[in-house]
């Protein structure tokens, strides 16, 4: 099976209705998968029902199964999710504060988790602290541990988010808008670094993104969402240089420097 399968995923909010109509989404190992469309088609709602972390009261049918968890994870008991995030699953947010807490150090914040879900020693997870920060290229990964995270400018604060969401080993990233935050000039390595992290690692990443031109250098498969459902899925040279439905149609038409039928870049570049 794939890493992470959705099959007719429907959220109803108490507060909003029926948000996400039969949502189906099949994201492989080894892949970056980008979710793609306009603001409010429920690309967020999607990844937070994957985590188990849509809003209280939410009421959700469908499935959804990740080759390294026994069940479907909509039918999981609270304390059942708890254990399986950050080792099954992890999720990286726009803005890395939402993930580092402000008042402790790196170090401390990556040990605790480490020590915490793995049941680490202090000198263990220590290591394997130092192993994450280099594997997300924090320069000086041993002098880091002992900063905060205001002492890092942002592109380094979502690195340091990433290695903190991928501190217990999980086989599934969801990444929603990671770079949107960023400096145009940082956006990029963040971005390789993903792609870096898919082929080393075997991960499976679903990358949230409004934005075409990061689908084209880094997807290996697109899907693209309006009205809480997923309208076209697909290889990414085939939807971005032939899409079939009219609203990726659009959507491509509103890039800047879009060429309809033109080459798209080779996505694998390294960091
Ligand atoms: N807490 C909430 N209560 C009620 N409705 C909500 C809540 N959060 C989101 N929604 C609604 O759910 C729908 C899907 O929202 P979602 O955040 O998943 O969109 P999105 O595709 O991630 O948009 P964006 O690109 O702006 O991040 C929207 O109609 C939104 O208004
Ligand atoms: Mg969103």
């Amino acid at each position: 099976m794939s890493a992470l399968e959705i099959t007719g995923l429907t959220v109803d909010l108490p507060s909003g209705g029926q948000i996400l109509h039969g949502v189906d989404l099949v994201v492989e190992a080894g892949q970056i998968h980008g979710l793609a469309g306009e603001s409010g088609s429920g690309k967020t709602m999607t990844g937070l029902a994957a985590l188990g972390l849509l809003p209280r009261g939410a009421r959700t049918g469908g499935r959804i199964m990740l080759e390294d968890a026994p069940a479907d994870l909509l039918a999981l008991s609270p304390k059942e999710l708890n254990s399986l995030r950050g080792k099954a699953i992890s999720m990286v947010f726009q803005d890395p504060s939402t993930s580092l807490h402000p008042m402790l150090s790196i170090g401390r914040q990556l040990t605790d988790h480490l020590r915490h879900h793995l049941r680490l020693d202090r000198k263990t997870a220590r290591a394997r602290a130092v192993e994450l920060l280099t594997q997300v290229r924090i320069p000086n990964p041993e002098a880091a541990l002992g900063r905060y995270p205001h002492q890092f400018s942002g592109g380094m604060r979502q690195r340091i988010a990433i290695a903190v969401a991928l501190a217990c080993d999980p086989k599934v990233l969801i990444a929603d808008e990671p770079t949107t935050a960023l400096d145009v000039t940082v956006q990029a390595g963040v971005l390789r670094l993903l792609r870096r992290l898919c082929d080393e690692l075997g991960l499976a990443v679903l990358l949230v993104t409004h934005d075409l031109g990061v689908m084209s250098a880094l997807a290996d498969t697109v899907s693209v969402m309006r009205h809480g459902r997923v309208v076209e899925t697909g290889p990414r040279t085939r939807v971005l240089t032939a899409p079939e439905h009219e609203y990726t149609r659009a959507l491509l038409d509103a890039l800047p420097d879009h060429t309809p039928t033109g080459p798209v870049d080779s996505p694998r570049s390294t960091s």
